[in-house]
Parts: structure tokens; C-alpha cells; sequence
């Protein structure tokens, strides 16, 4: 009877244990949850390192979507308003498979649209009077 107790009173302590570390050091079953909660991304100058994007809101849906077939570079050397943005996805849905981004599309073309569009592309500065020296032409003088 004794030795029924000990076993029960032993194992009552190591599920406890068990339990106990788990606690603490919480299983690698969901590895990638805590990839994304843990570790923090690596951001320079506001830019995702690893993948090139802006690290804005809606960045993990295109993360999620859009890396599989080409990297981020096609991306970020395009531009396009909300309309755009949504005829270059058709466009790869008709001709080389992107699948339907479902839910997710709002919010991927939120993010493109707001961060990829043409208003930050290819502008030089606005000119000021501050930026600016004028210089009178005299065409006459240089020609002989
Ligand atoms: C199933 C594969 C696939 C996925 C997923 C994919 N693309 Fe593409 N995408 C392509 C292919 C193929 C091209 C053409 C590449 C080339 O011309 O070299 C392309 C080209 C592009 C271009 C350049 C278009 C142009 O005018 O030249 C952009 C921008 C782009 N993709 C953005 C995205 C975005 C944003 C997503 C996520 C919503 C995405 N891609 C997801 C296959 C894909």
C-alpha cells in the first residue's frame, strides 16, 4: 500500500514539474509564433532588413503573400495608386498565378498603395527661393 502511495505521490510530482517547466520555458511546438512575438525584427532606417520592405502596418500581409515567386526588389522599384496597385495583382493572378488574396487584399493594397505610391518616386524637391540661384542667360555672348 506504501509503495502505491510513493508511486502516486511521485508522480503527482513529476507531472507537476513537467508542468512547471513548461511554464517557463515554453515548448518549440509553435516556433513561428515566437519568431514573430520574441525576436525582434531586424529594422533599419525603418526598413525590414530581411526583406527590404517598409516596416509599416499591413508589411507581414505582403510578407505573407508576395515573396513567394519574386523578392521584394519588384516591389519596391514599383509605384501605383490603390487602383494600380490592384491591376498589377490581376495581372499576376491572370498571368502567373497568384492565388486570391482573399481578406488580405485590402490591407496589402493599403500598404502598397500608401507606401509604394508614385508621389514618393522620382520627385526631385520642390523649388524655393532658398535652393534656388538664378543666374541671368546671356545667350548673345557665347555665340560668335
Ligand atoms: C505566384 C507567383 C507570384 C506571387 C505570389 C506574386 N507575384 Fe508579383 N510577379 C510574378 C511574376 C512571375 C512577375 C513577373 C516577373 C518578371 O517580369 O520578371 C511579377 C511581377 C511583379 C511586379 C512587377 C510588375 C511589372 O510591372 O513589371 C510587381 C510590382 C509585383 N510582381 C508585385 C507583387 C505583389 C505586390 C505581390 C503580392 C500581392 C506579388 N507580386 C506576388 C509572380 C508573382
Amino acid at each position: 500500500m506504501m509503495l502505491i502511495l510513493k508511486i502516486y505521490l511521485f508522480g503527482m510530482f513529476a507531472l507537476t514539474s513537467i508542468y512547471l517547466m513548461k511554464l517557463h520555458f515554453p515548448s518549440s511546438n509553435n516556433e513561428e509564433d515566437q519568431n514573430i512575438e520574441n525576436d525582434e525584427p531586424e529594422i533599419v532606417d525603418g526598413i525590414h532588413v530581411p526583406t527590404g520592405l517598409l516596416y509599416q502596418p499591413g508589411m507581414e500581409l505582403v510578407q505573407k503573400h508576395c515573396l513567394s515567386c519574386h523578392t521584394a526588389d519588384l516591389i519596391t522599384q514599383s509605384s501605383g495608386d490603390y487602383t494600380q496597385w490592384k491591376e498589377t495583382i490581376v495581372w499576376m493572378q491572370r498571368n502567373h498565378n497568384l492565388w486570391d488574396l482573399g481578406d488580405d487584399e485590402p490591407g496589402i493594397l493599403q500598404y502598397l498603395s500608401t507606401h509604394y505610391s508614385n508621389q514618393f518616386l522620382g520627385r526631385r524637391a520642390v523649388i524655393t527661393d532658398q535652393n534656388i540661384s538664378w543666374y541671368i542667360l546671356n545667350a548673345e555672348e557665347d555665340i560668335d
